[in-house]
């Protein structure tokens, strides 16, 4: 079967995350012999629909459906194994094939551990409003522990028991520790953490490899790989909407870093963007619609968290943000998610530029005190109406949606080569 891009893919984010990712990493692997996650955790949530089934991965990566494919946990992902090991069972009851044939994990991956779970949820309830509203999946303090070296696990650590034990036993004496101080919580006893993890460790050992190894030998090969992101580029701690934002690097600059490649290993950078805005948790959020039209968004496009089911804040498209995540990440496809969301709307909105203390502002700042104030630029557009489900060339969607999504185009500043208008594999346009 002919590839739609020639080379190496990376599939990342243009918003706040959740811009279905899952859908287009799968349409795109339908030719790829390698798929790989390189960032993030169980926080993510990809949304994959196959025929009559639906499924949601949070740590396995897309390709995982498809037979051919192997599929790479690389080093720069937390690993939570509880999750990693509902999942795997989870969908080997439905009959998907999971094995070592099929899946590999990076050794040098951190490991997700039971106290930074519960450093996550204290800090974000002793912090009430003020919180980042995270996911509680333990992301946070898996990459804090990363980033100190001497409280972290990694899944090269699991295999090693007896040096395990001490590790755990000494970690777990000192967050009790912390745990007492801050929030006068009760002691862990480290055994049955040690016990568990141990069996993780045994569990796990068949898929533990060298994926940045792996990697380099496909590209070798000359194999096609996809980088598959999770969460976004406003998502990304160091060019995100910091604080308000995951803990990695999840735009496509974390690659290299997260998956262990050179920046030689990929052509092709897949920006995914729906054709609105949607952002869960807290933090800045120009175009959101607290009123019906953020509401007919939500329920059209089904936006409730895959993760947490938390319904998520919707609003109008903002190009200001999309062209600065088309910049940094050196996008050269765009692919268009959710059109169908805004069939029915009278007029759509986009925001083109945003004032800041009366002057015009064209570039995107991350800076959430400057994103609190400032006030988004509208242009207008009409709006379309009928079911967009039915059209298979781009031609045949409404002209208002057509002129829509060129519009887009222009303002975001990179090719839209697909235009999604459905969950389904079919319902996919190729311009
Ligand atoms: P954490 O990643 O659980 O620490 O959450 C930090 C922030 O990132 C919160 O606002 C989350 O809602 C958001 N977040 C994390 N992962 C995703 C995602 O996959 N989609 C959308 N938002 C996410």
């Amino acid at each position: 079967m002919t590839p739609l891009l020639q080379g190496n893919t990376a599939v990342v984010g243009l918003q706040w995350g959740d811009e279905g990712k899952g859908k287009i990493v799968d349409f795109l692997t339908e030719s790829a012999d390698v798929v790989v996650r390189y960032c993030g955790g169980a926080n993510a949530g990809h949304t994959v629909r196959i025929g009559p089934n639906k499924y949601s991965t949070h740590l396995l990566p897309v390709g995982i459906f498809r037979p051919q494919v192997m599929n790479l946990i690389g080093n720069g992902v937390v690993l939570d194994p509880e999750a990693l090991f509902r999942e795997i069972d989870e969908f080997l009851a439905k009959g998907v094939a999971i094995s070592p044939a099929n899946l590999r994990i990076s050794y040098k991956t951190h490991v997700v551990m039971p106290w930074h779970k519960a450093e996550d949820e204290a800090r974000e309830s002793a912090a009430g409003a003020a919180g980042i509203g995270t996911t509680k999946r333990g992301i946070g303090p898996t990459y804090a522990d990363k980033m100190q070296r001497t409280t972290a696990i990694r899944v090269a650590d699991l295999q090693h028991e007896d040096k395990l034990r001490e590790r755990i036993q000494r970690i777990a004496t000192d967050r009790n520790k912390m745990f007492a101080a801050l929030y006068d919580a009760p002691p862990v006893d480290w055994r049955p953490v040690f016990e568990t993890y141990r069996d993780f460790g045994r569990r796990i050992a068949p898929f533990v490899d060298d994926t940045s190894k792996l990697l380099i030998d496909a590209l070798r090969d000359g194999k096609r790989i996809v980088f598959e992101g999770a969460h976004a580029v406003l998502l990304d701690v160091d060019h995100g909407t910091y604080p308000y934002v995951t803990s990695s690097n999840c735009s496509a600059l974390g690659i290299f870093t997260g998956a262990g490649v050179p920046p030689q290993a990929i052509q092709n950078y897949v920006g995914i963007m729906k054709s609105y805005s949607t952002r869960v948790g807290g933090g800045p959020f120009p175009t959101e619609q607290p009123n019906n039209i953020g509401d007919y968004i939500r329920e059209r496009g089904n936006e409730y968290g895959t993760t947490t089911r938390r319904p998520r804040r919707c609003g109008w498209f903002d190009a200001v943000a999309v062209r600065y995540a088309v910049d940094i990440q050196g996008i050269t496809h765009i692919a268009l998610t959710l059109l169908d969301v805004l069939t029915g709307l009278d007029q759509v909105q986009i925001c083109t530029a945003y004032k800041h203390n009366g002057q015009r502002m064209d570039y995107f700042r991350a800076d959430m005190d400057t994103l609190a104030e400032v006030e988004p630029v509208y242009e207008t557009l009409p709006g379309w109406r009928g079911s967009l489900s039915n059209a298979r060339r781009f031609e045949e969607l409404p002209k208002e949606a057509q002129q829509y999504v060129k519009r887009l185009e222009q303002l975001a500043g990179a090719p839209i080569k697909l235009v999604s208008i459905g969950p389904d594999r079919a319902a996919t346009l190729i311009r």
